[in-house]
């Protein structure tokens, strides 16, 4: 394993901005580091602790400098990074390439070294790089993805020289198609539109519901690996616009697909279904499989899909994911996924049930529900 700001694995943590928006304070960040330890999501490997837009004074300080709200956060960064150091947990913040957030506060356009340095002093471990308010005039002639190349470039260069290793996640919504070129500076890379807590949305025009995010980032599968991953974007398991079974189906897709876990609800007030969701240890395990691979969509047929996720030491994850408001038949040749293994045994990874398995089995898929089986072979 290398240091964790190498990301050989999916980031795992929790991030402030989809259960609270900008309604952030101390508080909140010292609750949350006690719950994180209290509910055990620290030691099932939850370890980022990530601030995001809104920690800002509404301008710099008289130097200069990227302030916290005084009103908000008035005893400092520095302070919860140190809190959350002693808890076992790592401190994530978050900054824009623009002149301001997407939330409307101070950003680092211009400011990249001074900023990359107060981070670093403070102790921050992770950065989330936004993409709002960029000043294209300043670029004139340059396509959006050679202006996210400068900014994110500049950004990823004062991190190192402010001399503190920080995981960075690129935050471009997909603009620019990262994961053709930020592997080796960041770490993870948003491959969509920000997420909303529904599986489907119709007639908005917005495309970041779960379908949409899904089939955005399940075409990527080739750019993901130890060190970059595709972002799909927040978990919003817990959060109250989804039916159990699909937030089931939204962890489930998310570790098939090797993403980032950033947990995104209310951890001091967790349900046990979600926390039965967020703890399954099994998909945990297939998410951060050492071997790093995101699960290839092998088939997408009549809103049925079929995702598999090659594992260390020759296993495979399967999932299949009905999307369908009615319940699908999924056909599986078991003997193929196997590559003639002659003795199949299949876990299902939701109810622990192992049975074996071989030849061509129909298998019915609730409407929304993705089953997902652990591959093993006997011989
Ligand atoms: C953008 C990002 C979100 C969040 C907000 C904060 O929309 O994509 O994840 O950080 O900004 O304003």
């Amino acid at each position: 394993m290398g240091d964790p700001w190498e990301a050989a694995t999916p980031p795992l943590g929790f991030n402030t901005w989809n259960r609270f928006g900008m309604s952030i304070d101390e508080d909140l960040i010292e609750g949350t580091i006690e719950a994180m330890v209290a509910q055990g999501l620290r030691d099932l490997g939850y370890g980022y602790l990530n601030i995001d837009d809104g920690w800002m004074a509404p301008e710099r300080d008289r130097l200069g400098r990227l302030a916290p709200d005084p009103d908000r956060f008035p005893r400092g960064i520095r302070r919860l990074a140190d809190l959350a150091h002693r808890a076992g947990l790592r401190l994530g913040i978050y900054s824009d390439c623009g002149e301001r957030t997407c939330g409307g506060l101070p950003a680092s356009f211009g400011h990249e070294r001074e900023d990359a340095e107060s981070f670093a002093a403070w102790g921050c471990d992770f950065l989330k790089y936004d993409w709002c308010h960029v000043p294209f005039e300043r670029f004139p002639g340059q396509s959006p993805a050679e202006v996210a190349k400068a900014l994110y470039g500049r950004m990823a260069e004062a991190v190192r020289a402010a001399g503190r290793p920080m995981l960075l996640s690129l935050c471009s919504w997909g603009i620019g198609e990262p994961w053709l070129w930020a592997r080796g500076q960041w770490q993870m890379w948003r491959t969509t539109d920000d997420i909303v807590d529904a599986y489907r949305r119709e007639g908005t025009g917005w495309t970041g519901d779960l379908l949409q995010v899904f089939h955005r980032n399940a075409r990527l599968d080739e750019y993901a690996g130890p060190g970059g991953w595709n972002d799909p974007d927040m978990l919003e398991v817990g959060n109250g616009g989804m039916s159990d079974r699909e937030q089931r189906s939204h962890f489930a897709l998310w570790c098939l697909m090797a993403a980032p876990l950033l947990i995104g609800t209310d951890v001091r007030r967790m349900s046990d279904a979600t926390r039965a969701i967020l703890g399954n240890r099994e998909l945990l395990a297939v998410d951060q499989d050492p071997l790093g691979r995101q699960a290839r969509l092998l088939r997408s047929e009549e809103g049925l899909h079929l995702l598999v996720k090659p594992l260390a030491g020759g296993d495979l994850a399967v999932g299949v994911f009905n999307e369908r408001d009615d319940e699908g038949e999924c056909r599986l040749d078991w003997d193929r996924l196997g590559a003639g293994a002659r003795r199949l045994v299949a876990r299902d990874l939701w109810t622990g049930r192992e049975r074996r398995v071989g030849g061509l089995e129909g298998s019915g898929v609730a409407p929304h529900a993705t089953e997902v089986w652990r591959l093993m072979s006997l011989d």
